[in-house]
């Protein structure tokens, strides 16, 4: 029986620099987590640990770019001899629509480097030491858009997909070690990631929603915390439609 430790007494949070990340790491910090802050802007990490500070809680900054995977599996795995890690949340990432006609290898690799290679190197850096511990919380930040393939959004519904298998596949293989895995789904978020974006966003969320809905999640040991609910349904049932019927319902309902 998987045994989960419902207060992370430590947690590392990358991307928490802005948006979901930063939320999440001030949430955390606010009942007790000691907590590592994880992006490449190093000044907002620092202003982000100060404002945990004034409010009492602990906070530390890694100034990391995660899409260098040997530097984040390298600094990780030190840190986490320092401060044994009770939870990992592989929230970095970044998002965008790429129409095909303009679908260049420079525009797709640093969509996957960063949502892939990112946040898989970042679960496996922190692996080892909660396995022999017998003891953590791995938690990726994923998203609906992984759930069926979303119009103009390849290389981000590709990345969000790989990354949701990934932590499917680890929930089965770390039955009974005592770590346990939750992916997070989101749908849309209000953010610098969906700041000014001009397309339909059905159910854009508030950021404190969305963070109440993911601690909730995670507090009860949830394996997936997909969300708002009735978008999380919808795109779960279109994964019974056939490939042309799907297309056909994608362009119809998802004009970009
Ligand atoms: N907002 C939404 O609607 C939504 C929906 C579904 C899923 N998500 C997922 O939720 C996660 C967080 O998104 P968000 O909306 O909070 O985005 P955001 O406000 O744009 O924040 C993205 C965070 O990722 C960090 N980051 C980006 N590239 C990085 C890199 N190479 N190395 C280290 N950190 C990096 C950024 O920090 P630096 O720039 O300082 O490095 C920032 O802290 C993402 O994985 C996103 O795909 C968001």
């Amino acid at each position: 029986m998987t045994q989960r430790p419902k207060h992370p007494r430590s947690a590392l949070i990358t991307g928490a620099s802005a948006g979901i990340g930063r939320a999440l790491a001030e949430r955390l910090a606010s009942r007790g987590t000691d907590v590592v802050l994880v992006a490449r802007r190093a000044e907002l990490l620092d202003e982000v640990r100060a404002g945990i500070e004034r409010s009492g809680g602990r906070a530390r900054v890694l100034a990391l770019d995660v899409s260098r995977p040997d530097e984040v599996v390298e600094a990780i795995a030190a840190l986490d001899r320092e401060l044994p890690l009770d939870m990992v949340v592989a929230n970095a990432g970044i998002g965008g629509s790429i129409a095909a006609s303009d679908m260049t290898w420079a525009k797709v690799a640093p969509v996957l480097q960063i949502n892939v290679m990112g946040a898989i190197s970042t679960l496996c850096a922190a692996l080892p030491g909660m396995i022999a511990r017998g003891r953590g919380h791995v938690v990726g930040v994923s998203s609906l858009a992984g759930i069926r393939g979303l119009p103009k959004t390849a290389p981000y519904s590709a990345s969000k997909a790989a990354l949701s298998t990934f932590l499917e596949s680890l929930a089965i293989d770390l039955e009974e070690t005592g770590v346990f895995v939750t992916d997070v789904r989101p749908g849309y978020v209000k953010t610098d990631l969906t700041a000014g974006r001009t397309y339909k966003m059905p159910g854009l969320m508030e950021l404190a929603d969305a963070i109440d809905i993911i601690t909730r999640g995670l507090d009860d040991g949830a394996r997936v915390v997909a969300f708002p609910k009735r978008l999380a349904a919808a795109l779960g049932a279109t994964r019974a439609l056939p490939i042309a019927a799907y297309a056909k319902l994608a362009r119809r309902v998802i004009s970009r």
